[in-house]
């Protein structure tokens, strides 16, 4: 298993592994944005010249954050979520993130469960998002 930073030759393998994980894709040009900050911190695992994970993660300067980590269901249980973690958070400590947040669906049982495995608790807090209207 192999580990590295995403690159736009990848974006199709990525598309892929989201959608059957059931994970919303995030489009290219969603992407793109996000690449100008911290690219350092979208990570892909490949078993041979297969992409079978991917996880994103940003820094806002004072909390780091994980989302769409999603691994091929036939990639499952055999530890590469853990490590595509497990690198992010090296790549975070080093930028001196103190801490990391995540956000998991209350009915993603699997999900939460493997959070807790890695150490993640839960927080009472609830999410509150509001869209803002593009620049006139
Ligand atoms: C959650 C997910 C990323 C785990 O990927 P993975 O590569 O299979 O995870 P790992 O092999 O690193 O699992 C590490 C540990 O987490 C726990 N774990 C992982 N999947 C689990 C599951 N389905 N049920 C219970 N515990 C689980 C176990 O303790 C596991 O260790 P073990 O296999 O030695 O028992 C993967 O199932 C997935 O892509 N799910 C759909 C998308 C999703 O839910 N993403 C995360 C939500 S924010």
């Amino acid at each position: 298993m192999h580990i590295r930073s995403f690159e736009w030759a990848d974006y199709a393998a990525v598309t892929a592994v989201w959608q059957a994980s059931g994970r919303e894709v995030v489009p290219r040009a969603e992407l793109a944005a996000k690449l100008t900050r911290d690219p350092e911190l979208f990570l892909i695992a490949e078993v041979g010249a297969t992409l079978a994970g991917v996880v994103m993660g940003t820094y806002d300067g004072r909390r780091g954050w994980i989302l769409r980590l999603a691994v091929h269901p036939a990639h499952r249980r055999a530890g590469m979520a853990s490590r595509l973690v497990s690198e992010l958070e090296s790549r975070l400590a080093a930028l001196g993130c103190p801490r990391i947040n995540l956000l998991v669906l209350p009915d993603n049982l699997d999900g939460l469960r493997f959070w807790q495995a890695l150490g993640y608790l839960p927080m009472p807090d609830v999410l509150c998002t509001k869209p803002l209207a593009p620049p006139a």
